[in-house]
């Protein structure tokens, strides 16, 4: 079974967003399988890798949204991502030099976070975008 399974009820109204929520908890799942089957450093390497980019990516797209529609929670919410990609690195690096294994704690976390992260912060966001007519 996967870690995390989507469904509609975590939409936050704004396709884009939605569509990039779904690939990064997919992207979570990928981890999570890799690391239940037991796949190689080099491997899940990778993986983490990606979701550290792909996370970047994602939340740059929020941001410019919240900056163009002149969203007032800009700072706490930006703060909040700049804070899991500051703990992503932190993992990615300390897994690349071998200091920690991948975990069922670190996956969720991850689970966790994104998890209370868009059913909270992120509909807040997308009600206000709604609220904008985007
Ligand atoms: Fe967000």
């Amino acid at each position: 079974m996967a870690l995390i399974e989507w469904s509609d009820e975590y939409s936050v109204k704004v396709n884009s967003i939605d569509n990039q929520h779904i690939k990064l908890v997919e992207m979570v799942n990928t981890l999570h399988s890799a690391m239940k089957e037991g796949k190689g450093k080099e491997v899940i390497g990778k993986v983490i890798s990606d979701l550290v980019s792909y996370t970047e990516t994602h939340f740059a797209h929020e941001e410019d949204l919240m900056k163009k529609h002149s969203y007032p929670e800009y700072s706490k919410h930006k703060a909040m991502h700049d804070e899991l990609v500051g703990q992503v690195k932190e993992i990615e690096k300390s897994y690349k030099e071998g200091k920690t294994v991948l975990s069922h704690d670190i996956l969720n976390f991850l689970k966790s976070w994104l998890m209370v992260h868009i059913g909270e912060t992120d509909k807040r966001l997308g009600s206000y975008l709604v609220s904008k007519s985007l």
